[in-house]
């Protein structure tokens, strides 16, 4: 069989640490099932192999570096949901899996089952470096600079079990897009990167300190143009002026993010200059032997498409006007002639959003390889995106997609909503997340009412830790406890682009069954009084909040 378009192929070096890491956390769960562990004694050793114990049940997070799958890697998570786990998984915002009902006693077995397919739950949690994520049109958009992939690999390398950085105050997201339009929320994260070509080699703009959770920060720009070969050697003096007074008396204090406002941007980039003056930067010097040594470990996908290919598409969406609906919202633009990116949303109408059933991962499979070179992508709208359609092919393949039920024509509209697990599974929570989302994908499922609409991103976490980036919903909703009673709080106008901001909450919160009609009429406002062309956010910051807050508490 042909290696696998678009990751990093693993050797024998790499295949054998992921063994021996198995069999060391092999032997810690067995001592906790005999009672020679205590809970408290395992909880580290299992957080840091991904296991968490949620509300009800142990979840395992499992990491997908930069979003990248390979079919085999997909059908292996579908066989572990049928197996192991109640016939699902959940895709989540940072590129990673979780199965909500694992036992304990299974993990072992479960992780060499990954292991065969070169996958592991390792830094998934806990305060280390977690996985990194990276634009999931990488490699393939029209619209790219530079290919982040190799970089992201390069960074997961680094990242992974970096002996200095293993017990950071708190955990620790990185991301990196090469794209002009921000597709990874850079600016909300610990470091975000983003890389465009330079005159000698892809320069690098770094940002630091941002994130979500009680006090939500935009990240500011450190550095603005890192050349690559001292990418490393700056990452690792940005990390370790962190480690070293970073707070680790109070955890909601821990972050960067508090360091950076702490210091302010100017004192901390001269910390981190004066840690760099002090380093051996040779050992950190990332040459092009390097570089190219990592590419070399990515298979290049053979795009040929023939000369009549655009024209077999745009006669195929000119038949079929739902097909063609589809189009709009659900593909992007390939460079190369003749593809096409499509984003298949696991968000369909009342469903619950990143949830994918074993038959819907081990079909979508059989379609990567069908379609798409046997490469799949996971993104940071818990959707998943076939990189490289043959643009005459993508009508039989969205016709697969229907099948299934994952062809809902809403990436990146009112359907496509973020939650976090909330009170259905999280022991942190004060409201349920899922249903409410599932309410309001319901409310707009008419593909005509959401493509009306336009873009509008809805966010909802069941608690303040963010994990549904409520912030940064153009619509967010946030779960508050009133007296036992779930509430929700709305802020408007948050946004993770490249124009990131944190959206302002509109007013006192609302109880959990009037947030749909509250969320409906806003909806409705806006499509009242927008100018020719606004999209939801050009109105709110035409007009303010002030029409919007009339609308949802039906003030007369
Ligand atoms: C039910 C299990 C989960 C628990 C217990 C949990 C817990 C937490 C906590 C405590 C934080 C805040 C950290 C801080 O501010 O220092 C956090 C942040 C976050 N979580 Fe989760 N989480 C869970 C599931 C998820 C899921 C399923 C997703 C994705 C859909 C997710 C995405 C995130 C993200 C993106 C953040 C970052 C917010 C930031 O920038 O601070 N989490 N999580
Ligand atoms: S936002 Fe709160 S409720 Fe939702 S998953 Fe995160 S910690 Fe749990």
């Amino acid at each position: 069989m042909n290696a696998p378009v678009g990751h990093y192929q693993y050797d024998s070096v790499d295949r054998a640490f992921l063994q021996s890491r198995i069999d060391e956390f092999a032997d810690q769960v067995a001592r906790r099932i005999d009672g020679s562990l205590t809970e408290d004694e395992f909880k580290p050793l299992r957080l840091m192999n991904g296991l968490y114990l949620q509300l009800h049940a142990y979840m395992l997070r499992i990491a997908v570096p930069y979003g990248i799958l390979d079919a085999r890697q997909m059908r292996k998570l579908s066989s572990i949901a049928r197996r192991y786990d109640r016939d699902y998984g959940h895709f989540t915002t940072r590129q990673n899996l979780q199965f909500n009902w694992i036992k304990l006693e299974d993990t072992p077995a479960i992780l060499r089952e990954l292991a065969e397919v070169d996958m592991h739950a390792i830094q998934t949690s806990g305060n280390c470096i977690r996985n990194v994520t990276s634009d999931e049109f990488a490699g393939a958009a029209a619209d790219e600079l530079v290919d982040p992939r190799v970089h992201a690999e390069i960074l997961r390398q680094w990242s992974t079990l970096h002996p200095e950085f293993t017990f950071l105050p708190r955990k620790f997201k990185i991301a990196i897009s090469g794209s002009p339009h921000d597709r990874v929320a850079a600016r909300f994260h610990d470091i975000g990167i983003l890389t465009r070509p330079g005159p000698n080699g892809p320069l690098f703009r770094i940002f630091v300190g941002g994130g979500m959770g009680r006090t939500p920060l935009v990240g500011q720009e450190i550095f603005d143009s890192v050349r690559e070969e001292e990418l490393l050697a700056t990452l690792e003096a940005i990390l370790r002026v962190y480690n070293a007074h970073g707070r680790r008396d109070n955890i909601y204090k821990a972050r960067i993010k508090i360091l950076v406002q702490a210091l302010g941007i100017d004192a901390y980039r001269e910390a981190v200059q004066a840690e760099l003056s002090q380093m051996d930067l040779a050992r950190y010097r990332l040459t092009p032997e390097i570089v190219e040594a990592i590419r070399a470990r990515f298979a290049v996908p053979n795009l040929h498409a023939p000369d009549n290919a655009s024209e077999i598409f745009l006669a195929d969406q000119k038949r079929d006007r739902k097909f063609a609906r589809w189009v709009q919202s659900n593909t992007h633009l390939h460079r190369a002639p003749g593809h096409i990116i499509a984003v298949v949303s696991i968000k369909p109408a009342g469903g619950i959003p990143g949830d994918a059933t074993s038959e819907q991962m081990s079909r979508l499979a059989d379609l990567a390889e069908q379609y798409s070179f046997g490469e799949l992508r996971v993104t940071h709208l818990q959707n998943i995106v076939l990189g490289h359609v043959r643009q005459d092919k993508l009508y039989a393949l969205w016709q697969e997609l229907e099948k299934i039920d994952l062809a809902a024509p809403n990436h990146s509209l009112i359907g496509d909503i973020i939650a976090c697990p909330g009170l259905d599974y999280c022991s942190l929570a004060n409201s349920r997340s899922i249903p409410i989302a599932q309410k309001l994908s319901a409310r707009f499922a008419n593909a005509d009412l959401q493509s009306e609409i336009g873009k509008l991103s809805i966010n909802i976490s069941g608690c303040i830790n963010a994990c549904g980036h409520h912030h940064a919903g153009n619509i967010g909703l946030l779960g508050v406890d009133k007296r036992g009673e779930e509430f929700f709080q709305i802020t408007l106008g948050g946004r993770a682009d490249e124009k990131a901001a944190i959206g302002s909450i509109l007013g006192a919160s609302l109880p959990e069954d009037e947030m749909v009609d509250a969320i409906a009429r806003i909806v409705d406002r806006y499509l009242a009084i927008r100018g020719p062309g606004e999209s939801f956010l050009d109105t709110l910051s035409r007009l303010g909040d002030a029409p919007f807050k009339e609308a949802a508490y039906e003030i007369a």
